[in-house]
């Protein structure tokens, strides 16, 4: 464990920069997990697995309001940047970048990264502009920080290949790599907005896990995702989960809908349970 006073912080560009610029210039890799804070055991995992890729790992903690929509949880969301920061020293983190929105959207910013096509289905029909923010703060903070690698979790899936695109179709001199999704023993996925959740929906929430790996199953012994699919929907529908935005099962690169998998397929789900929405997705085989 390292000492905690080792934590750099930083709120604005310039030192941040200069700091970053100070480790490459000493050849020191720099590897760069963003996040949105409320830090739990699936950031940890992103933050060893950081300090596996680079001498040098910048955490940023920034709860990006162009990400949500009018009615999403914003101003609920869960901050706690005290803690957020002891955990990152102890994971031996060497800088926390916590931008003010001030300093991110300055007034009269008026410019937006829209990725098409991966956008168009799955989170991105339900949540409009969503990811768009996100690959807008995304850009921001690879320029900001201006990191060798960037590491994202494989939880948000569709999030992982909108900002692997974004940079490719922007030529960013970055490596984007994706880290597979943290879980429970009984297989919730480790989300932020796990803690949302009753105790007696905590106790139904697996059933979204469960559910997908029964269909990537299904599909990996031959099976077609249209039965599978409905199968699917209603176990969660049997479990609670009211409403399921979608079940589906996607190509894993294109996301283009895949009846057999024949090619890497991904199973992705989005539902709520009581008030909370949960994401999840499984690999097919
Ligand atoms: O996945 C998240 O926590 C956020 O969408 C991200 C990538 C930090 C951008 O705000």
């Amino acid at each position: 464990m390292s000492d905690p006073v080792s934590l750099l912080r930083f709120t604005s560009v310039a030192p941040l920069r200069a700091a970053v610029a100070a480790w490459r210039r000493a050849d020191e890799r720099v590897v760069l997990v963003p996040t949105m804070g409320a830090l739990h055991a699936g950031h940890l995992a992103l933050m060893a697995r950081a300090r596996s890729l680079g001498r040098r790992v910048v955490a940023s903690i920034f709860v990006n309001p162009t990400q949500f929509g009018p009615n999403e949880d914003f101003s609920r969301y869960p901050r706690d940047t005290e803690t957020d920061l002891a955990l990152l020293a102890e994971a031996g983190v060497d800088a926390a970048y916590l931008p003010e929105v001030s300093g991110m959207y300055p007034e009269h910013f008026s410019t937006r990264i829209e990725v098409g096509g991966l956008t168009e289905g799955l989170c991105g029909a339900y949540r409009p502009g969503h990811f768009s923010g996100v690959a807008t703060v995304v850009t921001k903070l690879l320029n900001q920080v201006q990191p060798d690698c960037a590491l994202f979790g494989e939880k948000d899936y569709q999030q992982l290949l909108v900002i692997r695109r974004a940079v490719r179709d922007l030529d960013l001199p970055v490596e984007i790599q994706g880290v597979p999704t943290l879980r429970e023993a009984d297989g919730l996925a480790l989300s932020s907005r796990n803690r949302y959740l009753a105790p007696e929906e905590r106790v139904r929430a697996p059933r979204l896990h469960a559910v997908l790996s029964e269909i990537a199953a299904g599909l990996a012994a031959g099976g077609s995702a249209g039965p599978l699919v409905e199968g699917g929907r209603a176990a969660l529908a049997a479990a609670g989960f009211e409403p399921v935005q979608y079940l589906e099962v996607r190509d894993a690169e294109t996301l283009a809908p895949v009846e057999h998998a024949t090619r890497p397929a991904r199973v992705l789900a989005a539902a709520y349970l009581g008030r909370t929405r949960l994401i999840d997705n499984v690999a097919v085989g």
